[in-house]
């Protein structure tokens, strides 16, 4: 029987982080083993926001080699760059007709946008292109291309989801028959939001960020940034109500969690003492992936060929698509 089909992007508008490792990359890799996956830089979509070719380039071998460090076969999985596939434009503009404007005004990221321009007084749309305002269209695009069963991502995705479902539901009902599979969200409520420095979401749109291969030493020293109260070192603390045993939880055994929790109830123990545990634990699960990264980032002709390939083999299948929609819809 044929595998089932798992696809994730990302955008390569910063360095990927802890949000993105434990919200995304782990649960995509992890479906690598029994799922035929397609992961993709969203570059189309970076572009929203970052207009520096410079910056758009590096960033997409960064988040190319960070995939590639975390273990992904690039001879099992197809690794490519969303600007290399030509149909998913295609798609985008036949989605469009389906889409009516009244989803995209719902859409959490374009809603915030307008809230924040109301509060500083703004014209509501102030900053707004077309392609954040559509940017669920794209996205649905993406997914949609590859009849995709099951779709990884953080929490914050998971109304982009319904989205696709919606546009993919209101053209199979159109057309009365399932020229599109409908996706499922691959949500890992356990982790939810992963923190960041501040407390809020860990984003690259918050400068809050941990990013995943910093050098020791950078590493430490942005662990010590993360805001605290300010308990004295006797006092008693809390750990679940505080981000840096939230950050710890993720990468400690149960065993190791249990013993830190007693340390935080006890008292005696500072902040400072708190963070150099998480750091501690971070640098030692974090050190092999980014020796791995370290090398293939400075190996940029691999990474062209990796891409190369998973965008040949992309587009074999999405032109098979849409040879399909196109006689479907009364354009072929
Ligand atoms: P950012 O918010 O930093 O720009 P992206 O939008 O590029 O991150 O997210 C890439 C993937 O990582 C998405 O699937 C997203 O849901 C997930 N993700 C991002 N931040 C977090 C977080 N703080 N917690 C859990 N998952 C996250
Ligand atoms: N919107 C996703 C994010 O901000 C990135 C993305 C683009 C994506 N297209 C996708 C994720 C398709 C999953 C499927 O993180």
């Amino acid at each position: 029987m044929a595998k089932k089909i798992a696809l994730t992007g990302i955008k390569p508008t910063g360095l990927p982080h802890i949000g993105n490792y434990f919200g995304m990359y782990k649960p995509a890799l992890e479906l690598a083993k029994d799922f035929d996956t397609r992961y993709f830089i969203a570059d189309y979509h970076a572009l929203n926001s970052l207009k520096d070719p410079k910056l758009v380039k590096e960033l997409s071998y960064e988040v190319a080699a960070t995939w590639l460090a975390m273990g992904l076969d690039p001879k099992d999985s197809i690794l490519y760059k969303q600007s290399a596939v030509q149909g998913t434009f295609e798609l985008t503009t036949f989605l469009m007709a389906f889409t009516s404007k009244g989803l995209m005004n719902r859409a959490h990221s374009y809603k915030a946008k307008v809230q924040d321009n109301k509060e500083l007084n703004k014209d509501p749309d102030d900053g707004v292109n077309m392609g954040l305002f559509t940017y669920p269209v794209l996205m649905a695009a993406d997914i949609l291309q590859f009849d995709s069963d099951v779709v990884p991502v953080g929490k914050d995705q998971a109304q982009h989801l319904e989205m696709a479902v919606d546009i993919a539901q209101s053209i199979n009902h159109n057309y009365k028959q399932e020229l599109l599979k409908i996706p499922q969200a691959f949500i890992k409520e356990s982790t939810g939001y992963v923190t960041g420095l501040d407390g809020r979401k860990m984003s690259k749109s918050y400068n809050n960020t941990i990013p995943l291969f910093l050098p020791s030493k950078k590493l430490r020293k942005l662990i010590m940034k993360i805001v605290t109260n300010s308990q004295s070192v006797e006092e008693p603390k809390d750990p679940d109500t505080c981000s840096i045993f939230s950050l710890y939880k993720l990468f400690a055994s149960k065993d190791q969690q249990l013993e830190l929790r007693k340390k935080y109830l006890a008292g005696g123990m500072g902040w400072g003492h708190a963070k150099q545990y998480l750091f501690e634990i971070m640098d030692e699960t974090l050190a092999p992936i980014r020796e791995k990264y370290t090398e293939l980032i400075n190996d940029k002709s691999y990474i062209d060929d990796v891409l190369k390939d998973g965008a040949d083999r992309a587009n074999e299948i999405v032109s098979r698509k849409m040879d399909f929609i196109r006689k479907a819809i009364g354009l072929a």
